[in-house]
Parts: structure tokens; sequence; C-alpha cells
């Protein structure tokens, strides 16, 4: 089943040099591809809108002021059973829980800087897409 989500490889990735080597994993699995890529610093709106569901929580505000902090790699991937695939790549939040082998288990330590964020379903994924590509359908 080919699917298309939105994956985000936050502003930690991008001043560690790790963009090529977490996009060089993305590729490398069989069938999926890049649909859309671009490096941008994502503003106030843009990221209230993605993490609207989280407001409120203790993580909220640190959260926001970490992901406006550079730029970000926002991108579109489609392919084969992306959305869990990308899910599992990166692995869970926290890194130290993260396996070895897993984007967030090779390279992060802290919970706010965990490298990449990735829709964690069908329909987050439209509604991210839409958040960060509004022209691309
Ligand atoms: S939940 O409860 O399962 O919905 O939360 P979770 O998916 O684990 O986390 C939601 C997003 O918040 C980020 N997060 C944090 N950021 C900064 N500090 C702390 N302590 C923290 N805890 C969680 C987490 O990385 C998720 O962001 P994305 O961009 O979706 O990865």
């Amino acid at each position: 089943m080919s699917q298309r989500t939105l994956v985000l490889l936050k502003p930690d990735a991008v001043r560690r040099g790790l963009v090529g080597e977490i996009i060089g994993r993305i590729e490398r699995k069989a069938g999926w591809s890049i649909a859309a890529m671009e490096l941008r610093t994502l503003d106030r709106a843009t990221l209230e809108q993605h993490y609207a569901e989280h407001e409120g929580r203790p993580f909220y505000e640190p959260l926001m002021e970490f992901m406006a902090s550079g730029p970000s790699v926002v991108m579109v991937v489609e392919g084969e059973r992306v959305i869990e695939g990308i899910r599992a790549l990166a692995g869970p939040t926290d890194p130290i829980a993260a396996a070895p082998g897993s984007v967030r288990g090779d390279f992060g330590t802290i919970v706010r800087e965990n490298l990449i964020h990735a829709s964690d379903s069908e329909e987050s994924a439209e509604r991210e897409m839409k958040i960060f590509f509004p022209a691309f359908s």
C-alpha cells in the first residue's frame, strides 16, 4: 500500500550535519522516494498548527522554541507503508529508549532534540502535508 507522509528533519539534525545520513537511510528503503523537500526555518504560526494537539503540555513551549531555533528540512516521502516505516526508522520519542539502528537510537540522547518528526497516521499525514505544502496534492 503506497502512502505519503510528512517528515521533518529537526534543527538539531541540520546543525549537526546529519541530514545526508538520515535522507540516505530513507532513500535506501526499497521503493521509497522524496516527493517534496525544502530547507525552511519554521515560524510560530506554522508550528502552532502542527503541534496544536500538544498545546498546554509541559514540553510544548520548549518544543516550539527548539523547532524555531534554526532551519529544518521539510519533506514529503512516499512509498510502501511509509507512515509506519518512517516511524520505525526514527525510533521512539526518547532517544535513550530507542534501539541502536534507528535514527534516534544512533544519534540522540535528549528527548527535545530527537532529530526527526514523522506523521503517526494517514489522517495526521494528510493534515500535516497541507500545513507544510499547501499547494502539494
Ligand atoms: S504523545 O503523548 O505520545 O502524543 O507525545 P509524543 O508523541 O511522545 O510527543 C509529542 C511531540 O512532543 C515532543 N516532545 C518533547 N519535546 C521537547 N521536550 C520534551 N520533553 C518532549 N517530549 C515530547 C516529541 O518529540 C513529539 O514531537 P514530534 O515532532 O512529533 O517528534
